[in-house]
């Protein structure tokens, strides 16, 4: 899972006004959670039934909240999409043990 902060800031860095952002392995959702705050519209597909139902409704609900957007502790500490430079990242992998551990830690 990636921290929502990163994902608000790359969906705002590549995604043009009005844009949609599609996200084909959602996981855990944490994409559409950024798209959430940062008022982007968001196409999530992912085929594991088990994320969809246990934590990526309930992490989009929670998140669509203003509300809970406290939570974010550097909200306001994210760097201007528009004067960033270019840097190579790496991706990070999820598998059946990172989910539960991440359904344990949410109930
Ligand atoms: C590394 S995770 C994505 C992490 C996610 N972007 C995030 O930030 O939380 C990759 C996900 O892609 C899903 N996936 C893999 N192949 C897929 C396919 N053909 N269609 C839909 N989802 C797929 C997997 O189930 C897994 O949850």
């Amino acid at each position: 899972m990636k921290p929502i902060n990163l994902m608000r800031y790359l969906v705002r860095l590549v995604t043009p006004p009005e844009g949609t952002v599609l996200d084909p392995f959602a996981g855990s959702g944490t994409t559409g959670c950024a798209c959430e705050v940062e008022s982007f519209d968001y196409v999530l597909i992912e085929k594991r039934e088990r994320f969809v139902n246990e934590i990526i409704s309930q992490r989009l609900e929670y998140w669509s909240d203003p509300e809970n957007w406290g939570d974010l502790k550097d909200h306001n500490a994210l760097p201007d999409p528009s004067t960033a430079e270019s840097e190579e990242s790496s991706a990070d992998a999820m598998d059946e043990s990172t989910l539960d551990q991440f359904v344990e830690g949410e109930s």
